[in-house]
């Protein structure tokens, strides 16, 4: 089964506007014409519409880092999976470690912005990973299977749909640590996703289905990670950043 590669840039809470365009200005000539992976930028909410206009008829999609699970509503600071569709945002992140970590997201939360996200036609990124502790005490397997059947309470879909799904596997001891997990880790825990996956929604989904590998993913180690038969592309933090350092991991 061959799955497209995606890659993507998670920006985090950097980059200014002009910052975001100098960025783009620089990427895309660097990336035109290619079409064997997807790539995807991922930066602030207040930097989307800008991103967007500036990748507008690139190789180059556009998402968001978060979205609420809510159609609208009081719900101060939060974007709403309509108001990032209107603003031409076609993919998001759900359930990055730092939300879950600072933001308090729970397997629930995940859950209920994976069904919105489907709702609205978006693109869902699942992030999934073990911290340190759990690594260290030979938990990761039920962590992960955790994290999965919770993403996917109540997701039962044709699969055209599921396809689109895509998950990340980010190991949080991994993420903007400079310690990578090794292509043999990475693709162990790639295996018990999909496992997962297909006892959820079935084997067809489940082997269409795109996994990522996220966490200190640079250009120096893109290769070895995404020449995995299990990887299917990277989520990318510090990296990313830089238009060159992110292009050659595109070129991995
Ligand atoms: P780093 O590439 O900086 O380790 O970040 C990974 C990440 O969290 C991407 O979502």
């Amino acid at each position: 089964m061959s799955r497209k590669a995606l890659i993507a840039a998670n920006w985090k809470m950097y980059k200014t506007s002009a910052e975001a365009q100098a960025f783009v200005d620089a990427f895309l000539p660097m990336v035109a014409g290619h079409t064997r992976d997807e790539i995807a930028l991922f930066p602030s909410p207040v930097l989307l519409p800008g991103v967007v206009a500036a990748c507008k008829g690139s190789n180059v999609a556009v998402g968001a880092q978060n979205i609420h699970f809510a159609e609208e509503g009081a719900y101060t600071g939060e974007t709403s999976a309509r108001q990032l569709t209107a603003a031409g945002g076609t993919h998001t992140l759900i359930g990055h470690s730092e939300r879950r970590q600072y933001f308090g997201e729970t397997d629930e939360i995940v859950n209920k912005k994976l069904h919105t996200a489907l709702k609205h036609g978006i693109v869902p990124i699942i992030c999934v990973g073990e911290v340190l502790e759990e690594r260290e005490s030979g938990k990761t397997a039920s962590v992960l299977k955790t994290q999965v059947t919770g993403a996917f309470a109540g997701v039962s879909l044709a699969r055209e749909v599921t396809s689109s799904i895509v998950i990340a596997y980010e190991p949080v001891w991994a993420i903007g640590t400079g310690r990578t997990a090794t292509p043999e880790i990475a693709a162990d825990a790639h295996r018990i996703i999909r496992a997962e996956v297909s006892k959820l929604l079935g084997s067809d989904a489940a082997a269409a289905m795109r996994i990522l590998y996220g966490g200190s993913v640079k250009p120096d180690n893109a290769t070895a990670l995404i020449g995995q038969e299990e990887i299917d592309g990277a989520l990318v933090g510090g990296a990313s950043l830089k238009p060159d350092s992110f292009a050659a991991i595109v070129k991995y």
